[in-house]
């Protein structure tokens, strides 16, 4: 079985219940992976096929399981897996659930190559944004790009609709809108766990 890794705290959890299994894995940023190398789980450098399964954390979670994601920077190869898995499921607490998306900041990766520009044609569409770390020390990723953290005032009123069209922004690498792309979360919260959609 080919196992998806997402990162962040939630993911790591997950990543730690797999030690001991006879699974491969590929995971969405150095630190997944050397977490599961720790582990002595099987990692692969590069993704050759579907994954049967990836298993990741969120950010914002809205009532259609549209999500965000990328707040620890490695939304880009959370986006690959996860698209590129027979099955994707979100792990989450239940602070992560919202009524509409936007409620924090959105992250969009961007090439470093033409990053003011990029964040102009954000600007031009009235959209403000904060280079993550600042100028003198910004955050980079592990694909060597840059963050813009995106904020939306009022929230993300048709969250396909700026999807697509961030997208279109010259300089923009990935971002970290993920609709129509998860099926089923696993909700943990003071009354327990629950499930959203079918996780079998
Ligand atoms: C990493 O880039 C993110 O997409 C994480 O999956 C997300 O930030 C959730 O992280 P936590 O589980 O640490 O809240």
């Amino acid at each position: 079985m080919l196992v998806g890794l997402g990162t962040g705290s939630t993911a790591s959890q997950f990543i730690a219940g797999l030690a001991g299994r006879d699974v491969t894995c590929i995971a969405s940023s150095r630190a997944s992976a050397e977490q599961a190398r720790g582990l002595g789980l099987r990692v692969l450098e590069e993704l050759d096929r579907p994954c049967d399964l990836t298993v990741d954390g969120a950010d914002e979670i809205d009532h259609e399981l549209g999500l965000i994601k990328g707040r620890g920077g490695a939304l880009f190869r959370e986006k690959v897996l996860a698209v590129n898995s027979e099955r994707f499921i979100v792990i989450a607490d239940e602070s992560k659930l919202v009524k509409r998306l936007g409620v924090g900041v959105l992250p969009v990766e961007v090439l470093p190559f033409l990053w003011r520009r990029t964040a102009q044609h954000l600007a031009d569409r009235g959209i403000a944004w904060q280079l993550r770390g600042g100028e003198a020390q910004p955050f980079v990723t592990d694909n060597g790009n840059l963050i813009l953290d995106l904020t939306i005032q009022g929230g993300i009123e048709e969250p396909l609709r700026l999807a697509a069209d961030l997208k279109l922004i010259p300089g923009v690498c990935e971002h970290g809108l993920f609709i129509g792309i998860a099926k089923a979360a696993i909700i943990g919260g003071g009354d327990g766990v629950r499930t959203i959609g079918p996780v079998s």
